[in-house]
């Protein structure tokens, strides 16, 4: 196959995987390592490189499971609170390998607006994503639990100016890949002009 190809195959076939379909295997810490140094070939305006991760594996990530859980229970009014979610918060991370959390870190002085470190933080996440798919992995990108209250920054001790991204669950899947499915066809987003 030539090069499109492989990667028309790869973005195409790319499907968000959720941590209860994932089967617990442990992936090798090189293959994750190899996922991160794909998201650091991001494009950067200015060579800002905001992308940063927190990897958490082992009893670390279970400790920061049960800890992002609870920090939803301290920061959560009683009426809202859900053990439903408190619990899924902990499931989630017994599913999977490894939690990659990313954030965009940013700039000081700032110097380059604010949406492009965080287009470009995304743009890393979607090299991660594809790095993954190529290799056979699941991934969840998911920004639920505490992914943008203010007290989970805090708990990570972030910069006022950095954005939470949202947490990578990635581990591997002995299930069907999920329906691909998209709710109109791509050519309705475009405006072609000649
Ligand atoms: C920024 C971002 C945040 C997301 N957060 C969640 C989430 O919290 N929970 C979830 O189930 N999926 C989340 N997703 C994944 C989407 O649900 C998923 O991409 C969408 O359903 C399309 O499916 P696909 O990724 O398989 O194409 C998120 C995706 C993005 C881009």
């Amino acid at each position: 196959m030539g090069k499109y190809t492989d990667l028309q195959v790869i973005i195409k076939g790319r499907r968000t995987v959720k941590p209860s379909l994932m089967n617990g295997a442990i992936i090798e810490e090189s293959i994750i390592d190899g996922l991160l140094e794909l998201a650091h070939w991001a494009p950067t305006h200015g060579r800002t490189e905001p992308w940063r991760f927190i990897v958490y594996t082992g009893e670390a990530l279970t400790t920061f499971a049960r800890e992002h859980a609870d920090l939803y229970r301290e920061h959560t009014d009683p009426e809202k609170f859900t053990p439903a979610k408190y619990q899924g918060i902990i499931d989630n991370a017994t599913h999977c390998s490894h939690v990659i959390l990313v954030y965009m870190k940013r700039q000081e002085p700032a110097r380059i607006p604010l949406v492009e470190e965080i287009a470009a933080t995304a743009a890393a996440v979607q090299n991660i994503l594809l790095g993954a798919e190529a290799l056979d992995l699941s991934v969840l990108w998911s920004t639920g639990g505490m992914t943008f209250h203010p007290a989970f920054k805090a708990y990570l001790g972030l910069g006022e100016e950095d954005q939470v991204m949202g947490l990578l669950y990635v581990g591997r899947s002995s299930e069907p890949k999920p329906v691909a499915k998209r709710n109109s066809e791509w050519f309705d987003k475009v405006v072609k002009k000649y």
